[in-house]
């Protein structure tokens, strides 16, 4: 099919948290927004519960660590619609093996890293000949201010206590592919940008973080909107922050 004039957006791990409220968000720009989920269940669930507000939301199966899921939604998106404008990396995961440094389980970090950022590369490539489609393709990784060097350098950091080693270093590696991935693709036309959503209340902190769902989707539907903005940042509500 030809690339539709319908503007597309994909987000991964959409069924619920921050991911949920960004694919609200984004669609409700009037985008059609591709709701991706690892559960067919609960990724449908949440696309009926969209469309019902009236938003053009699509339910795509996709697990970002399996190599096959992730390239039957590129498929899936090539057929129907010929393109993809922006692709959110959202999907991520905290492992209650990982921890500081000393004591954090390998085999721990080796799954946080493989679904944070890993699972993120391997999307973002598959999804690339679709973003290259495209008049003003975007790519939002999703990361955290726990990914910043800078920040974690600093003892009087408000946060310099939470030493995760593996979640840390996960949105370090995103941030990384963020800013090689926003250099290579310089001159094709695609934004590359991190984002920090900040401490937000969802299932990965068992509700602790203190923002809204809401809060903490605003600045990556700010930035998954921006058609005419800069590349290789790493963005928060308010500002810029230091890698
Ligand atoms: P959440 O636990 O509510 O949502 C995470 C989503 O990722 C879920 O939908 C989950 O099913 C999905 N997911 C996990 N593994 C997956 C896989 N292999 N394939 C596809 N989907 C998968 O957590 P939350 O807070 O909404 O997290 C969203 C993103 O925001 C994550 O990347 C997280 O690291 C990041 N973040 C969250 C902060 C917070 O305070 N909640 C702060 C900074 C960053």
């Amino acid at each position: 099919m030809s690339a539709t004039t319908n503007r597309i957006a994909l987000v991964t791990g959409a069924n619920k948290g921050i991911g949920f409220e960004a694919a609200r968000g984004i669609a409700k720009a009037g985008y059609t927004l591709l709701l991706a989920a690892r559960n067919p269940a609960a990724g449908r669930q949440a696309a009926a519960n969209l469309a019902q507000e009236g938003l053009d939301v699509r339910f795509v199966a996709l697990d970002v660590t399996r190599a096959e899921s992730i390239s039957a939604a590129a498929a899936r998106i090539e057929a129907d619609f010929g393109k993809l404008d922006v692709l959110v990396n959202n999907a991520g995961i905290t492992d209650s093996d990982d921890g500081p440094p000393s004591r954090a389980r390998v085999d721990a970090i080796e799954r946080v890293l493989s679904t944070n950022f890993l699972g993120a590369v391997a999307t973002a490539q598959a999804m690339l000949p679709l973003l290259r489609k495209s008049d003003a393709g975007r790519i939002v990784n999703v990361s955290s201010d726990l990914g910043s060097i800078t920040r974690h350098g600093d003892p009087t950091w408000k946060y310099a206590h939470v030493k995760v080693l593996g979640y840390c270093a996960s949105k370090a590696a995103l941030n990384m592919f963020t800013v090689q991935l926003a250099f290579e693709l310089n001159d094709q036309g695609i934004k590359v940008n991190s984002v920090n959503p900040g401490f937000t209340a969802t299932d990965l902190n068992a509700h602790r973080g203190q923002q809204t769902v809401k809060e903490g989707a605003a600045e990556v539907v700010r930035v998954a909107l921006m058609e005419h903005g800069p590349s290789g940042k790493f963005l928060e509500t308010g500002g810029e922050l230091v890698w």
